[in-house]
């Protein structure tokens, strides 16, 4: 009996160290939600036909639950995303951030190696010149992110990353209190080109 409480307890601990925390989230809850949105972000999550469709799978919970909540209230505006998150309650969009950040990141790859290492500079060490600050002091030296604040960037589509970026550049992206708009403001176009083509082969 003594053995089964002590495995028991191992148990349980291995659980709290181990197991994944998902914010609150219900994984299976979120998945019975998800069905549409398969469509456009995979149905694995690792994005679709269009890499404008950003891929979510291993993405941080509480970043997704706080998007979907920036596209309903407006703060961040994009057509498909404003309607899509129209209906759903915040437990949804909670479920939906556990969903996906229970989900494996396929790992993605830059297609310019010369264009990847110019990013590389300004991921790793942001440019002085300019006031920027390095990528990877709040999104992690692999692009992993540091939950809850700073999302996952490793592995997305160019097309998806270039489009944030210029949009937090002009300012048509603002649901982050200033803290990404500040720093898009000051890269130069071909810098954003280079750094989303890096974070697209970092995992
Ligand atoms: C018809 C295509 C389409 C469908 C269906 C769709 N999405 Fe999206 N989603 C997009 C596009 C396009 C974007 C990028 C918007 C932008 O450029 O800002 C996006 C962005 C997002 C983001 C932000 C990702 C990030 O990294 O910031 C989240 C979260 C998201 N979608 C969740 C969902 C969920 C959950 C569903 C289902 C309820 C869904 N989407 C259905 C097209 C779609
Ligand atoms: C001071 C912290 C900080 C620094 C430095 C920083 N970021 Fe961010 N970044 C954030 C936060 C916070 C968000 C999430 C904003 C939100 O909630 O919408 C974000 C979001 C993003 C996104 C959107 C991700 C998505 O899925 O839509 C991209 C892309 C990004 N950052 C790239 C960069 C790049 C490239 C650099 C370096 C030039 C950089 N970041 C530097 C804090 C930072």
């Amino acid at each position: 009996m003594k053995s089964i409480l002590s495995f028991a307890t191992a148990v349980c601990l291995w659980l709290v160290l181990v197991a994944p925390v998902y914010a609150g989230g219900n994984i299976a809850a979120g998945q019975a939600k998800a069905g549409i949105c398969a469509g456009c972000h995979g149905p694995d999550g690792n994005g679709g036909a269009d890499p404008a469709w950003p891929k979510l799978a291993g993405q941080d919970p509480d970043y997704i639950a706080k998007q979907l909540a920036d596209f309903k209230s407006g703060a961040r505006k994009d057509p498909i995303m404003s309607g899509m998150a129209a209906p759903l309650s915040a437990t949804d969009m909670k479920n939906l951030g556990a969903y996906f950040a229970s989900l494996k990141a396929k790992p993605g790859a830059a297609s310019d190696a010369l264009l990847a290492k110019q990013g590389q500079k300004i991921f790793r060490g942001g440019n002085a010149t300019m006031g920027v600050s390095a990528c990877m002091s709040c999104h992690g030296p692999s692009g992993h992110g540091i939950p809850p604040r700073f999302p996952k960037v490793s592995g997305q589509n160019t097309a998806y990353t270039q489009k944030q970026l210029l949009a937090f550049k002009a300012g048509n992206r603002a649901n982050d209190s200033e803290t990404m708009t500040r720093t898009a403001f000051r890269l130069s176009e071909q810098e954003i080109k280079a750094v989303a083509e890096y974070m697209a082969g970092l995992h």
